[in-house]
């Protein structure tokens, strides 16, 4: 079934075309991604979608009903950014619980208890119990993601949009958080569209890609797909070659592990 249903977006910024009849479909459950290179709409369409920012043109429907004027609280999504927006001097479980109590769409929902309650086991989820008192200072980059995206599964939305959450992150994080969400969007079933420059993470994380350049799709397809049937030359040349350089590099600077052979 379909969660999302967008159709022919179009921006611009001044003169600057930024979108250009953007059209496509996410499934319900799906992990989406977003990828292309930086300046090409990305993070517009994103905006676009939990209504941060207007299109010049084009309807966006979520469960059948058309969302594309509602304010972005009615929308029922959750983001994570790259740079975690955080409360910085509030404590780990206090940053959880607190969104939970202040929620537009869940206000009193919630007794302080329950919220707190609530946060503990999120922040379980993302091996964070051994830090609900710290300040949001005393953790890694790392580990301030994981209580973004607690804090955006704890509201339950219906959708949860990444703007190139690991961009800041080092690569052995980036690898682990990686997993981690894969594992948690299996559990949650939560629709995801997660926006990535970076074809190795896209290609390990979706279940579909959608490849953008330039305000436009180039191909939404599955990785298997993509790399098997490239919809066009900016395919071949700038997402395939990439994946396969890659891999030949990973093949060629492995290196077995003792002990790996007794
Ligand atoms: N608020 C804005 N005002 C003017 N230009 C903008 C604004 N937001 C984005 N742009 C321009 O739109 C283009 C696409 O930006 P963006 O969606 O952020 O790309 P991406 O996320 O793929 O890097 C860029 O050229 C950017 O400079
Ligand atoms: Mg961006």
């Amino acid at each position: 079934m379909d969660k999302l249903v967008i159709n022919n977006l179009t921006k611009s910024f001044g003169q600057t075309g930024v979108l250009h009849d953007v059209s496509f479909t996410v499934r319900e459950g799906e992990f989406l991604s977003i990828l292309g290179p930086s300046g090409c709409g990305k993070t517009t369409i994103l905006r676009i979608l939990i209504g941060l920012e207007t299109a010049d043109s084009g309807s966006i429907f979520k469960d059948g009903e058309e969302i594309t004027s509602l304010s972005p609280s009615k929308r029922k999504m959750g983001i994570v950014f790259q740079n975690y927006a955080l409360f910085e001097n509030m404590s780990v479980l206090k940053n959880v619980a607190y969104a939970l109590r202040k929620s537009e769409t869940l206000r009193g929902t919630f007794s302080k208890e329950e919220a707190n309650q609530k946060a503990r086991e999120m922040l379980e989820l993302v091996g964070l119990s051994g830090h609900l008192e710290k300040k949001l200072a005393q953790l890694s980059g790392g580990q301030q993601q994981r209580v973004a995206i607690a804090r955006t599964l704890a509201l339950n939305p219906d959708v949860i949009l990444f703007d190139e959450p690991m961009s800041a992150l080092d690569v052995d994080t980036r690898l682990s958080l990686r997993s981690e969400l894969k594992e948690l969007q299996k559990r949650f079933g939560t629709t995801m569209i997660y926006i990535t420059h970076d074809q190795e993470e896209a290609f390990a994380l979706s279940d579909r890609i959608m490849v953008m350049d330039a305000g436009e799709i180039h191909q939404l397809d599955t990785p298997a797909n993509i790399i098997d049937h490239p919809a066009d030359d900016y395919i071949r040349n700038f997402v395939i070659k990439n994946i396969e350089i890659k891999i030949h590099s990973l093949i060629r600077f492995a290196v077995p592990t003792e002990g790996i052979c007794k």
